[in-house]
């Protein structure tokens, strides 16, 4: 396990289309398991392949307690919308108002490569919508109503 380095928003793999993965190769398999101990690290609730310098289609995402994997995910079905705050480890420190999908149902591919559905409401949904985004090299501040803000720190020593 490791913890890799966090691509920021001006760095052009963050905007690339990213390539299917055919095979969970242990190669694959530790960028998945560094890609949990980044998010963690970060206190993130998604991560996308790209965001750790690697083309491939591949996310993480643990929005209430349970990691999941997303290989070559696709969205097949949304319903509802939602307006909140979104933010990215990509772009740390700053938040936008995005509207999503309220819901979302996505099929992918697990670690053994064997096919499943998952749906997910509210952050859920947002972060299934935000980090398939990654994988087409799209950012949210395409999306966000306003002004991209600063997040309010409390510095406490
Ligand atoms: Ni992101």
């Amino acid at each position: 396990m490791a913890i890799r380095t966090i691509r920021v928003m001006g760095d052009e793999i963050l905007e690339k289309k990213c390539r299917e993965i055919k095979e969970v190769t242990p190669r694959i398999q530790e960028l998945i398991d560094d890609m949990f101990d980044t998010m963690y690290d970060a206190n993130g609730v998604g991560l996308a392949a790209p965001q750790v310098g690697i083309l491939k289609r591949v996310v993480v995402i643990d929005t209430d307690g349970t990691g999941y994997v997303l290989i070559n995910p696709e969205i097949i079905e949304t319903d509802g919308s939602q307006t909140g705050q979104e933010g990215c480890l990509s772009l740390p420190g700053k938040y936008g108002i995005v509207t999503r999908p309220n819901y979302v149902k996505v099929r992918a591919y697990d670690e053994n490569m064997e096919p499943f559905e998952l749906e997910g409401e509210g952050l859920l949904a947002r972060a299934i919508c935000h980090e398939c985004e990654h994988l087409e090299g799209v950012m949210y501040v395409e999306h966000i109503e306003g002004e991209l803000m600063d997040v309010e720190t409390d510095i406490e020593e």
